[in-house]
């Protein structure tokens, strides 16, 4: 299978860190936060990665990152001419996934773990057609999408819901068959003016065949002050964790 990272928008919650770089380069503890979701997707066995970002940073990426030799990965770069949300920054990855089913992470995306992942995806390829999220119980649900689920089955899903159904937060990892491509074209923009990927899984869920993978181990989007620290706490904390499993 083959990974698409989204890497645009132009992070306004994270103002003014974002006014002159992409918070996908900010730090997350020793590393800028992208290399996590590619070392999410290269732990996971996706070596063919089209990185999707904003004009202005485009270089930027492709300066830091480069054919993506060090993770014995190829790296395919797009870019999204405006910020038209996270469905239209897919939409460019239509011609990378040649007709295949491909996984999607987002950039800001930190995954402790992928086990839980992989087993997802070894499950999702055995499916004929459909699309898979990984679903994280958290605190504060309304932040996210959040999935309802009824019968071991998601029945539905709402965006930043002011009163969520569930605290089942829909993470930024999806897996999706080729049909993605065709439910992007027939979505209307949101209320803020972007092609929601909520829109997107919400199609699969009317066909019935939306998947779901629920993780346990730590995860965050950092694209907030609050859980960018947070992020930055955790992979600390992991990599310190490492470090004295390896007697470094
Ligand atoms: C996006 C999605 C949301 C998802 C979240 C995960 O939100 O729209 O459904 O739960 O990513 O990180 P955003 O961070 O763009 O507000």
């Amino acid at each position: 299978m083959k990974g698409v990272i989204l890497a645009g928008g132009n992070g306004t919650r994270l103002h003014p860190l974002t006014f002159v770089t992409n918070k996908h380069l900010l730090p997350v503890y020793n590393k800028p936060m992208i290399y996590w979701p590619i070392e999410t997707l290269v732990q996971c066995g996706i070596t063919e990665i089209l990185i999707v970002s904003g004009r202005g940073h485009a270089g930027h990426f492709l300066n830091l990152l480069g054919s993506g030799k060090k993770w014995n990965a190829r790296f395919t770069y797009e870019v999204q001419e405006n910020a038209g949300g996270i469905a239209d920054a897919l939409s460019l990855a239509e011609d990378f996934s040649d007709g295949g089913k491909i996984a999607v992470i987002l950039g800001d995306n930190i995954f402790t773990a992928v086990g839980e992942i992989k087993k997802g995806i070894n499950r999702f390829t055995r499916q004929k057609r459909g699309a898979m999220v990984f679903l994280k119980q958290v605190k504060d649900p309304h932040r996210f999408g959040v999935a309802e689920i009824r019968k071991g089955k998601i029945v539905g899903l709402e965006e930043k819901p002011r009163h969520p159904k569930s605290k089942f937060a829909v993470t930024g990892m999806y897996l999706y068959d080729e049909n993605v491509f065709d439910i992007i074209r027939a979505l209307t923009p949101s209320g803020r003016g972007e092609l929601e990927v909520t829109d997107v899984n919400k199609a699969y869920v009317k066909q019935g065949v939306m998947f779901h993978t629920i993780i346990s181990s730590e995860w965050r989007d950092a694209g907030t002050f609050d859980s960018l620290l947070e992020a930055n706490v955790l992979i600390a904390r992991a990599e310190r964790s490492t470090k004295r499993k390896n007697g470094k």
